[in-house]
C-alpha cells in the first residue's frame, strides 16, 4: 500500500484496540498497517502463527507502534475465547473488531461436498459469529464502546454463482450486521460492512481465478471491464475501513458499503459471465490448481 495515501491524521486512531482476523496476509494485514500508522494497537489472529508474527515484526519495523499476532482458527470458539481472553489481559477491552478472515474457491456448486460446504462456511458463517459473540458478550457486561466491521462482497445483494458456500455465508454476516446493529446499538456497538470489488491479493487469485495471467483477475481479466478500467487500490479500502471504524462516524451502523469502482452496478460484480462457459475439463484443472494452492 502507499501508505502516503491514508486521508487522516497520524493520531486518529491513538488509544484504540483492534483486532483484525485474518490479519496476517491480503486485505488484513493492509488494514492492520492503516490502523497501526493511526496509532491504533492492532491484534491480528490467523491459522499460522508464523506468518502473524512476520507480518507483526515487519509492520512494526517500519511504523513503530504495537501489533500483536495470536495463532486462532476462528472455526473453534473456544480457541476463539481463549484468544480473545489474552487480549483483554494485554490491555483491557478492545474498540474495534474487523471480520475479515474468510476463506473461499471457485466451484461449480454440484462438484461441491458437504465438506466443501463447510470448510468455507465454517470460516465465514460460524466463526465470524463466534467471535463477535464471545467479543460482544464482554462488550456489554463491561458497559464498553466498540465498533464492528466485516468484510463482505457484492454478492451479498445479488448471489454468488460459483461461490455459493461464500456468497451464503457472506449474506449471512451481512444479516448480521444489520440485525445487531439494531439491537445491540443501545450499547454503544455498531456495525457495519465493506463490499470491495476486487483488490488483488494472493490468497484471492490462487483460489478465484487460478491459472490466470494477472494477480486478482477473478476471471475478470485486468480490471477493463470495471468502469474505472482498473482494480482497486489497497489505500482506498484502507480509508474506508478507517472511516467506518474511526471516532466521528459514530452514527454510522448498520450499513454495507461496497468500494468497487461501480463493478456491481456495471457487470453483476460476480463470476457469471467469465465462468458460466467453462466446460469438464477446465473445471478438473482448476479445482486441481486450487487443491495445490490450499495444500500449500
Ligand atoms: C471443490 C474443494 C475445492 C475445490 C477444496 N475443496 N477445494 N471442492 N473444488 N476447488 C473441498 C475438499 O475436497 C474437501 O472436501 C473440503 O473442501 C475441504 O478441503 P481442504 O483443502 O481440506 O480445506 P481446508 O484446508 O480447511 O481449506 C480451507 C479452504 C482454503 C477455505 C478450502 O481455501 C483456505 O484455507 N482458504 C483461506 C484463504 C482464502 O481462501 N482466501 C481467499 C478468500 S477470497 P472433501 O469432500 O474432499 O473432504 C474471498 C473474497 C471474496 O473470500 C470476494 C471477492 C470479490
Amino acid at each position: 500500500m502507499d501508505i502516503s495515501k491514508l486521508m487522516y491524521r497520524d493520531s486518529l486512531l491513538t488509544g484504540e484496540r483492534i483486532l483484525v482476523t485474518g490479519g496476517g496476509t491480503g486485505l488484513g494485514r493492509e488494514m492492520t498497517e492503516a490502523f497501526l500508522k493511526l496509532g491504533a494497537t492492532v491484534y491480528i489472529c490467523g491459522r499460522r502463527q508464523k506468518k502473524l508474527d512476520e507480518t507483526a515484526s515487519e509492520l512494526m519495523a517500519e511504523h513503530g507502534g504495537k501489533v500483536v499476532g495470536i495463532g486462532c482458527d476462528i472455526r473453534d470458539a473456544d480457541a476463539i475465547h481463549t484468544m480473545v481472553d489474552t487480549i483483554w489481559a494485554d490491555g483491557g477491552a478492545l474498540t474495534g473488531v474487523v471480520n475479515n478472515a474468510a476463506g473461499n474457491f471457485i466451484s461449480r456448486t454440484e462438484d461441491l461436498s458437504v465438506n466443501g460446504f463447510n470448510a468455507i462456511s465454517d470460516i465465514v458463517f460460524r466463526g465470524t459469529f463466534y467471535l463477535t459473540l464471545d467479543i460482544g458478550k464482554r462488550l456489554i457486561k463491561e458497559g464498553k464502546r466498540a465498533s464492528f466491521l466485516s468484510i463482505l462482497t457484492t454478492w451479498v445483494w445479488n448471489g454468488g454463482p460459483f461461490v455459493v458456500p461464500s456468497a451464503m455465508s457472506k449474506s449471512a454476516i451481512n444479516t448480521m450486521t444489520q440485525s445487531l446493529a439494531v439491537e445491540w446499538g443501545r450499547y454503544g456497538l455498531r456495525f457495519n460492512a465493506i463490499a470491495p470489488g476486487l483488490f488483488p491479493t494472493d490468497g484471492m487469485s490462487a483460489r478465484l481465478s487460478p491459472g490466470s495471467q494477472e494477480s486478482g483477475s477473478g476471471g475478470n481479466s485486468n480490471g477493463r471491464m470495471n468502469p474505472m478500467g482498473r482494480h482497486g487500490e489497497m489505500h482506498e479500502l484502507a480509508n474506508l475501513a478507517v472511516f467506518l471504524m474511526g471516532p466521528g462516524a459514530e452514527w454510522v451502523n448498520g450499513q454495507t458499503i461496497a468500494i468497487d469502482g461501480a463493478g456491481y452496478q456495471a457487470n453483476s460484480g460476480n463470476f457469471y459471465q467469465t465462468l458460466s462457459p467453462l466446460g469438464d475439463a477446465e473445471w478438473d484443472q482448476m479445482r486441481a490448481m486450487i487443491k495445490n494452492t490450499n495444500a500449500k
